[in-house]
Formats: C-alpha cells, sequence, structure tokens
C-alpha cells in the first residue's frame, strides 16, 4: 500500500518506519523544514534506540519518503495517517490546533477513495468536527478511521513491531478491511469498534497505568509510616496474574508527553460528559505530592526539619537523572523539572547529570550546572539524588561515590540501589517506601 504519515514526532517517526519496514511505500510529511531535511539524511530529530537504522534502511530501500508537501504525498496515498501532537492548554483539555490543520491541508489534496486515520490522541467527539472539515474541502470519496498508538518511548519500535492489541475504530467495512491487511504482518489482538470507544480505549489505557503507579506510590508513603518494605508488597500484589507486576513500580512519579497529558484531559472530558472522574483526581494529586515527598527526604536525610525554615540554602546536590525515563531525551514533564525547581526555590545549588538529556534540559532548567561526568557530578556534593533509573547509575562505584561526595548521603527516588548493601558501606540511604 502507499500511506501518507503527517506528523515527523515520535508516533508518525515510528509509524512510519514499521509501515516502510513491512513492505509499503510511505511518505511521512511534516511542516517543519528543518526537521523534514534532516530525516532525508537519517538524522533524527530526538534520541530512540534503533529507530535512525530502520529510517536510513528504508530511505535507501526507497519505501520512506521524507517530504514537507501534502501534494506530493497525499494523492498517492490509499491510507492518511495524523499523528500530529495534541499538546495540553492550561485547563487540562488538549491544543487541537495542529490537528485541525494537519487534517484541513490532507483533506485539501485527496485524490480517489482515501481513508484517513487518526493516530493521534484526540478528545472523544472530536471525530465528528474532523469529519466535517474535511467536507469541506474533499472533492472525493474518503473515509475516517480511529486507530490509537500504545507504543513507548525508548522501546518505540519493538512495542510497534509486537503490539499487544491493534485498535481499528471505524463504522466503515471498507476502512476496517484496509486496515487489518495492513496490519496483518503483526501480531496482537484485533479489537474492531466505533471511532468513539477507539479514542476511549486510548485514554482509558493511559490513565489506568497511572493509576496503577499512583496505587503503588501510595503504598509506598503507607510503607513509609508503617515500617513495611514496598519492593516486597508490590511483589506480592503483582504476583497475582489479575493485577500483574508493570506499572506497579514506586518512584517520583509519572511523567513524559502522554500519562499526565491524558489523565488530565479524560478528568476535563469526562467533566464535559457531566462525570466527576474522583479517582483520577486522587490519581494525580498522588503523583505531585511524590515531588514533595522526595524533597522532604532530602531535608530528613540532612537533618534538617521544616521548622528550619524549609530552608536547602547552601547545600550543594547531585541529581542523577533528567529524562523522565531511561533510554529517552525526552524532557516533557518530567518529574526532574518540578524537583529541581523545589531545590532551587529553597536556596539549593543543583549539579545534574543524564547519559541524553542533558541538552535538552538545559532549555528547561538553565540556572543549574551540568556535568557530562557521573563522578565529576557527585564530586564536593552533600548527597546525591537519584531521580531517573538510567542502568549506568546502579552500576555506580560506590566506595568511590563515597570519597567524592561531602557526606555519604543517598536519596534514591527509584528504588535503583539495594538498601542494605548501601547502608553497610556507610551511607545515610533513603528510598521509596523501604
Ligand atoms: C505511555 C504508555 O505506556 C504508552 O502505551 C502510550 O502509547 C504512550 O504513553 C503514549 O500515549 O504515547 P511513555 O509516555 O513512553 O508511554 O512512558 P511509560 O514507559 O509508560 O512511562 C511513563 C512514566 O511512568 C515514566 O515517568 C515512568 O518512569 C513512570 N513509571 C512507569 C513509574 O513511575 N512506575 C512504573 O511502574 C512504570
Amino acid at each position: 500500500m502507499t500511506i501518507t504519515v503527517i506528523g515527523a514526532g515520535y508516533v508518525g517517526l515510528v509509524t512510519a518506519s514499521v509501515f516502510a519496514e513491512l513492505g509499503n511505500k510511505v511518505f511521512c510529511v511534516d511542516i517543519d523544514e528543518v526537521k523534514i531535511a534532516n530525516l532525508k539524511k537519517g538524522i533524527v530529530p530526538f534520541y530512540e534506540p534503533s529507530l535512525g537504522e530502520y529510517i536510513s534502511r528504508n530511505i535507501n530501500e526507497k519505501r520512506l519518503f521524507f517530504t514537507n508537501s501534502y501534494g506530493q504525498s497525499v494523492p498517492k496515498s490509499q491510507i492518511v495517517f495524523i499523528c500530529v501532537g495534541t499538546p495540553p492548554k492550561e485547563n487540562g483539555e488538549a491544543n487541537l490546533t495542529y490537528l485541525f490543520s494537519a487534517v484541513e491541508e490532507a483533506a485539501k489534496n485527496l485524490k480517489g477513495y482515501t481513508l484517513i486515520t487518526i493516530k493521534s490522541t484526540i478528545p472523544i467527539g472530536f471525530e465528528d468536527d474532523l469529519e466535517a472539515l474535511v467536507k469541506k474541502y474533499a472533492k472525493t470519496k474518503y473515509e475516517f478511521a480511529s486507530s490509537p498508538e500504545f507504543l513507548r518511548e525508548g522501546t518505540a519500535i519493538s512495542d510497534s513491531l509486537h503490539p499487544d492489541r491493534i485498535i481499528i475504530g471505524t463504522n466503515s467495512k471498507k476502512a476496517e478491511k484496509m486496515l487489518l491487511e495492513l496490519h496483518a504482518p503483526l501480531p496482537g489482538e484485533r479489537i474492531i469498534c466505533d471511532m468513539r470507544s477507539a479514542q476511549l480505549i486510548k485514554y482509558a489505557s493511559n490513565s489506568f497505568l497511572a493509576a496503577k503507579i499512583s496505587f503503588a506510590n501510595a503504598l509506598a508513603t503507607i510503607c513509609e509510616r508503617t515500617g513495611a518494605d514496598v519492593t516486597k508488597v508490590v511483589q506480592g500484589v503483582g504476583a497475582d496474574k489479575r493485577i500483574g507486576h508493570s506499572y506497579l513500580y514506586p518512584g517520583v512519579g509519572y511523567g513524559g508527553s502522554c500519562l499526565p497529558k491524558d489523565v488530565l484531559a479524560f478528568i476535563a472530558q469526562t467533566r464535559n460528559f457531566d462525570y466527576d472522574f474522583e479517582l483520577l483526581r486522587a490519581v494525580d494529586a498522588i503523583n505531585n505530592g511524590q515531588v514533595a515527598s522526595l524533597v522532604n527526604k532530602v531535608r530528613q536525610s540532612l537533618n534538617l526539619t521544616e521548622k528550619q525554615g524549609k530552608n536547602l540554602a547552601g547545600v550543594e546536590i547531585a541529581v542523577l537523572g533528567l529524562a523522565f525515563k531511561p533510554n529517552t531525551d525526552d524532557m516533557r514533564d518530567a518529574p526532574s523539572i518540578k524537583i529541581i525547581n523545589s531545590f532551587q526555590d529553597l536556596g539549593a545549588k543543583v549539579t545534574a547529570y543524564d547519559p541524553k538529556a542533558n541538552e535538552a534540559a538545559k532549555k528547561i532548567l538553565p540556572d543549574i550546572k551540568y556535568s557530562d561526568d557521573l563522578y565529576e557530578a557527585i564530586s564536593n556534593k552533600d548527597l546525591m539524588v537519584i531521580v531517573t533509573e538510567w542502568p549506568e547509575f546502579a552500576e555506580i562505584d560506590l566506595e568511590k561515590a563515597k570519597k567524592l561526595l561531602k557526606k555519604p548521603v543517598i536519596v534514591d527516588g527509584r528504588n535503583i540501589f539495594d538498601a542494605k548493601k548501601v547502608r553497610a558501606l556507610g551511607f545515610s540511604y533513603t528510598g521509596v517506601g523501604r
């Protein structure tokens, strides 16, 4: 098949590469000229393991083409995937500006029957507005479908090649057949439904994952107060196959461009349908509380009480990890931002180290020091705080770290260390929920 993917962000680039890899001819369109010029040379605008190889290979094999032109791609395509971002507005609702302009441009360029498939996360009910927009411009027969994406950053290619499920949201038999055929080489359960249900599946999935994480974070707080060990508690809870182990790891809270945004958008949207999603409001509140909890642990581990004016003045903190999770340089809604802002508000000086995200972080956190070396970052600091669980942090030479730090203090926001082992080496160690 010939397909066009609109939007060269995470979802768009991975979708385009995977469909090209499966043997389709794929055009990837984006309005950003620099981005497209770089992509033509195989330069990926963000860090994602193996994506660059997939892009280069499919460019070389003439299955993947990058362009700024809707006119050169859409008229040749049987399916047009809309993969542009729907970032949150201040009130939590999704900003649909990019979505509407992408759909409008696509509509103006349709030629012959075309299936417009929405992969962007769009609010429930907005498919009607999109249909009205296309109707205004299209001079040909078209249909709509919604096929949300479930890939995770850091494992995007393998998630796309091995999906648990493929959602085909459409009322058209022809559209259903086309999407089944396109996805035929991929594994996973096929779920055929209407567009609204497809959109709800996406919001509900991300919200449920967020709820599991907040549940684990609430358990961690309870463990801290009762003296239980949350690692054992979640191991025991997750061993029940009905619950499962994944997304039950407590930490500094969920971040990234999806979970926080989708939880807030789901709360805002369901309110429009006269439902107060109290459960999700609590999920969000628990998530926000994880930052304050970490900051408190820093204060306590330095024996500073709140009575001393919540003050971290003069304290030098090494923050290890900035990206919202390992294997990405993505700083969108990363917990590190709120954590570092709190440290700064309390007067601390911060030096940060992240294996991949230092450059991206400099734009958001310009007033801190950055180090390109882990050991240099912790040198002469009052303590080190683990914010992202990069594998190299768990491998740190703790004897060396102890010598480099001013005080042997670790606050581990991701439970990467064995508490007993670290304490036996003479560290003051505070994890999450144990
Ligand atoms: C998430 C979903 O997992 C994908 O299925 C979905 O396609 C994507 O959003 C999206 O909507 O595009 P992603 O944002 O890449 O993917 O991140 P996750 O790997 O799900 O992690 C989200 C956050 O939860 C991270 O900050 C991570 O550190 C945190 N987390 C995850 C925990 O704190 N504990 C856990 O047990 C698991």
